[in-house]
C-alpha cells in the first residue's frame, strides 16, 4: 500500500472495523483511512481514523472506496456516489453479499474501476478468506491495492470467472456456520455420552482448531491426513464409516447446492433496483 493512498470506507460496521483494524496492524497510517457512516460514527472511538457523516465529501481525494454497507441499501448510496463521481473515478471495492459487478457498473458508472469481494466473517480474527473478481477497468496496480486491503485480515484468491463467487459465497462466505454446526453437534454429542459441558465444548474447539492448523502446515491433502489417523479396526474407523453410511458427502453436495441457488437468487433481486 502506498503510504499516501487514501481508503475511504462507506459504512462503518463490522466488516469495516475489522478490515480497518487490519490495515493500521501492517502499518497504514490512521490519516489514510476515512470512514462514513451517515447515522452515528461509530469507529470514531475505536481508530484514530477520520470519521464522516457525507459519503460524498468522504470520496473526494480518495484512492480507493470500499463499499461496506447492506446489499440492501448499496443501490442507492451508490447511484447517489455516481453523481458526484470524482474524475479520474478512485477503485472501488464492494463487499457486499451478492451485488454483482455488472449491477454496480450500471449504478457508479460504466468506466469506474470494480472490484467484487466476498469475505467471511473469521475476517474479524483476521483469519477471513476472500475471493476477489476485477472488473475490465481495473488495472495491475489496483488489483494490487485491493489484494492488499483484503490480506490484512485474512487469505485472499483472486476469481477468473464471476459465476464462481456465487459457489464461494456457499463454500466460505456462509462457510464459518457449517463449522459451528459441526462443533455444536460435536460438543452435543460428547455431554450426551457423558463429558461435562465445558470439557466437551474445549475438547471440540481445540481439536477444530488444531485440525485445521495440521491441515494448512501440511504439505499432504485432507484425505491422507484422515487416513492415517484412522487405522483399521480402531474407534475413529467406527465414526468415519458411521458418517459415511449416513450420506455425509451427499448432504454437503445438496447445502452446498442449495445456498449457491440461493446466492443466485438473492443477486437476481438485488440487480433489480
Ligand atoms: N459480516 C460479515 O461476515 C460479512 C461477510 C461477507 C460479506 N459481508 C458484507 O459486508 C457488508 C457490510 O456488512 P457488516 O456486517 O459490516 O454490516 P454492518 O455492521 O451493518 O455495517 C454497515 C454500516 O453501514 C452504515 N450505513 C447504513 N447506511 C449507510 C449509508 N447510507 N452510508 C454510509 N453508511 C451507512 C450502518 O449504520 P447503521 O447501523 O446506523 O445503519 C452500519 O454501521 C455487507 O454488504 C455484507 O454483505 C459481511
Amino acid at each position: 500500500m502506498n503510504n499516501d493512498s487514501i481508503i475511504t470506507f462507506i459504512g462503518g460496521g463490522n466488516m469495516a472495523s475489522s478490515l480497518i483494524g487490519g490495515l493500521l496492524d501492517t502499518g497504514v497510517a490512521s490519516k489514510q483511512i476515512r470512514v462514513t457512516d451517515i447515522h452515528s460514527q461509530p469507529l470514531a472511538s475505536r481508530f484514530p481514523v477520520q470519521c464522516y457523516t457525507d459519503n460524498l465529501a468522504a470520496i473526494i481525494d480518495a484512492d480507493i472506496v470500499v463499499l461496506a454497507i447492506k446489499p440492501q441499501i448499496l443501490p442507492d448510496v451508490a447511484k447517489s456516489i455516481a453523481v458526484a463521481m470524482p474524475s479520474p473515478p478512485p477503485l472501488f471495492i464492494s463487499i457486499a453479499a451478492g451485488i454483482r459487478l455488472v449491477d454496480l457498473s450500471r449504478w457508479l458508472g460504466d468506466s469506474v474501476p470494480i472490484v467484487r469481494v466476498m469475505p467471511n466473517t473469521p475476517a474479524l480474527v483476521r483469519s477471513g478468506a476472500s475471493a476477489l473478481f476485477a472488473g475490465q477497468y481495473v488495472n495491475s496496480k489496483q488489483r494490487e491495492l485491493a489484494e492488499n486491503i483484503l490480506r490484512a485480515v485474512g487469505l485472499t484468491l483472486w476469481l477468473e470467472d464471476e459465476a464462481q463467487m456465487d459457489v464461494v459465497t456457499a463454500l466460505s462466505g456462509s462457510g464459518p456456520a457449517y463449522f459451528f454446526l459441526i462443533m455444536e453437534m460435536l460438543e452435543r454429542a460428547g455431554i450426551n455420552l457423558g463429558l461435562p459441558q465445558e470439557y466437551a465444548r474445549l475438547l471440540t474447539l481445540q481439536t477444530a482448531f488444531g485440525a485445521a492448523k495440521m491441515a494448512l502446515e501440511s504439505q499432504e491433502d485432507v484425505a491422507t491426513l484422515r487416513s492415517r489417523v484412522t487405522s483399521k479396526g480402531g474407534t475413529t474407523e467406527q465414526a468415519v464409516n458411521c458418517l459415511q453410511a449416513g450420506g455425509l458427502q451427499s448432504l454437503f453436495d445438496q447445502a452446498l447446492a442449495a445456498a449457491q441457488q440461493r446466492a443466485i437468487s438473492l443477486a437476481d433481486q438485488f440487480g433489480e433496483q
